[in-house]
């Protein structure tokens, strides 16, 4: 071959492998359509696990959405939530967001093995979070999205992502929001996001302090409801009591619906970070009294701001892998 038809050999190699590389990622963009040729029946597969387990728990659903944002404000949408500690890692579920408090692990172990036996090595862990918290959603009565897809898993996790980017319950107005926007996301995000609260429960560790002592001086926050707050303290203790679970709406716990909102603007939120889109901040005042008025708006928003939130850092192309086993690295066998 002549050095002149090598030289165009290589030069059209060069021009064509970005085209090679970005095939399985579509240029590092996600689409809902991703696994429409390599596992069609993926989303059917997942919605079912997700169903049965709801059916079996509701809570189930809130847990289910909770996980995949806990995955995404840790290095991004990677899966890197659901590694369990081994060798290297760390595993973040041992974080102060996460221990004792993050669940759902096992639901994803049963749809990840219902997956590989369908398609091998096929459908990422991440995937199925962000698949997973759209079905919770639905599931419990709340709005519907595409789910974009094609995220791929990480080999790492990170505890002190987990430790610093996840917005505390005592956290100011500003501390959280400024966690938001290190994501990427804004202030209606923020409040549209916070309305998971919808359903679900939290410890009474996570909101102890609005009861007894909000600001070192003996006294409640004064933002909570008063009578509510007293039927708190019945069982949440000053001390013990720190695993006992709580609505964090108490009006419709296991419905997805705008109570939330409605609760805040009556003092009524269970959190800290939850009354404090209220009582804080202009902004987000008006956002929380829009969402109490108008459902509908609440529930668009909500889709918009999770589909964003599920764009949050994936790995998409080469970088990462598809792990056969969510809590493992693949190829590291479980002490
Ligand atoms: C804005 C900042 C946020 C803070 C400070 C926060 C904090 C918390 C806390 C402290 C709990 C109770 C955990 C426990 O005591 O075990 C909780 C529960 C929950 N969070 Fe958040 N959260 C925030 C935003 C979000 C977002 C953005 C989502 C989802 C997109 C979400 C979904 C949930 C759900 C569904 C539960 C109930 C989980 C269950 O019952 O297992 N949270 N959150």
């Amino acid at each position: 071959m002549s050095l002149c038809m090598s030289f165009i050999l290589i030069l059209s190699l060069l021009a064509f492998a970005p085209l090679c590389f970005s095939y399985k990622s579509f240029g590092g963009y996600l689409y809902p359509q991703f696994y429409d040729h390599s596992c069609p029946k993926a989303q059917e597969i997942i919605k079912s696990v997700v169903a049965q387990a709801v059916a079996k728990e509701t809570r189930m659903a809130a847990s289910l959405l909770r996980l995949h944002f806990h995955d995404c404000f840790v290095k991004g949408c990677d899966g890197s939530i659901l590694l369990d500690s081994s060798g290297t890692i760390i595993s973040e579920k041992r974080s102060n967001p996460n221990r004792n408090s993050a669940r759902g692990f096992e639901v994803i172990d049963e749809i990840k093995s219902a997956l590989e036996k369908e398609c091998p090595e096929t459908v990422s862990c991440a995937d199925i979070l962000a698949i997973a918290a759209r079905d919770s959603t639905v599931l419990t009565g709340g709005p519907s999205w595409e789910v974009p897809l094609g995220r791929r898993d990480s080999e790492s996790a990170s505890l002190s992502g987990s430790n610093n980017n996840i917005p505390a319950p005592n956290n100011t107005f500003q501390t959280i929001l400024t966690k938001f926007m290190l994501q990427g996301l804004d202030i209606v995000d923020l409040v549209a996001l916070s309305g998971s609260h919808t359903i679900g429960d939290s410890r009474c560790t996570s909101f102890r302090q609005r009861l007894y002592n909000q600001s070192g001086n003996g006294q409640p926050d004064y933002s909570l409801d008063q009578s509510y707050a007293a039927q708190l303290r019945t069982n949440c203790p000053k001390s013990g009591g720190d695993q006992n679970l709580f609505f964090l709406d108490n009006v419709s716990p296991t419905k997805f619906d705008n109570y939330y909102f409605k609760n805040l603007l009556i003092f009524k939120g269970l959190l800290n970070s939850d009354e404090v889109l209220f009582t804080k901040n202009e902004e987000s005042m008006e956002l929380v009294k829009a969402y109490a008025e108008n459902n509908d708006l609440f529930f668009n928003q909500f889709a918009i701001s999770m589909i964003k939130m599920g764009n949050i850092s994936p790995l998409t192309g080469l970088k990462g892998v598809i792990r056969k086993n969510c809590r493992r690295v693949n190829g590291i066998i479980k002490q």
